[in-house]
């Protein structure tokens, strides 16, 4: 029986060497007009990142690059961060930097604000590249996130804070995140997904009911999604 899924949805499933390459022939297609591009952070996209300024990806003048979450941190330079994780990941220059909210702020919720006023300011977001959660989170969206929820300080659940051990010792509780209509907003999203450990949230994501449960299920309903992933789901 083939499978159907969401109107809207593009499923491209590569073998996992051909996973970067690919995701890199979308940006660099996408980088030839100016473009508002938000970045996310975890384990997924670092080889991605990796193989930008090699293939030699340009972007085009004007370009606004941002990473969609952060941390509430009071050490911007704390490897955990996802500044630092820019600063490690990101090839910067010969690419644009990153803009990335500011982890010390003394007010969460404005920082998030204020970062996502400015996204708009940009004209919104072009290309989006999410990657999930084992608990079905998209950027700082935990489970129980309702649809209409905006920019702002989010708490983590305690499975988000597990999997940020490897780079804290005591992770953060709070985080900050665009919200679900600002990520629905996106002109593209392109959701990506390797590895054995993501099979069931990405099924569940993709083919299970959308709702809160799965944050990242609300993406069934976004008019222009792609997943690249190097699963059978
Ligand atoms: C973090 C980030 C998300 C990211 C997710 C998946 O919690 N805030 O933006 O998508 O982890 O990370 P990984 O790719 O390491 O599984």
């Amino acid at each position: 029986m083939p499978v159907v899924y969401a109107a809207g949805m593009e499923m491209i499933t590569v073998a996992p060497e051909a996973f970067a390459g690919r995701v890199v022939e979308l940006i660099r297609a996408a980088a030839a007009a100016p473009l508002t591009l938000g970045l996310s952070t975890g384990r997924t996209p670092v080889p991605v990142y990796a193989a930008l300024a090699a293939a030699g990806v340009v972007f085009a003048p004007g370009s606004f690059l941002f990473a969609p979450d952060e941390y509430v941190a009071p050490d911007p330079s704390h490897p955990g961060t996802n500044a630092s994780f820019f600063a490690r990941h990101w090839p910067a220059p010969p690419l644009p930097p990153v803009a990335v909210p500011r982890c010390d702020t003394a007010d969460a919720d404005a920082e998030m604000q204020r970062f996502c006023a400015e996204i708009d300011r940009r004209g919104g977001i072009d290309l989006l590249l999410l990657g999930i959660g084992e608990n079905g989170h998209i950027c700082f969206n935990e489970p129980g996130t309702p649809p209409d929820a905006p920019c702002r300080a989010a708490l983590l659940t305690e499975q988000t804070r597990a999997q940020a051990r490897s780079l804290w010792q005591e992770p953060p509780v709070w985080g900050m995140t665009l919200g679900i209509p600002q990520i629905m907003a996106a002109r593209h999203a392109v959701l990506l997904a390797t590895g054995e450990a993501k099979r069931a949230v990405l099924t569940a994501a993709l083919r299970g009911p959308v709702g809160a449960e799965v944050p990242a299920s609300y993406l069934q309903r976004h008019p222009r999604l792609t997943v690249i992933t190097d699963l059978t789901v």
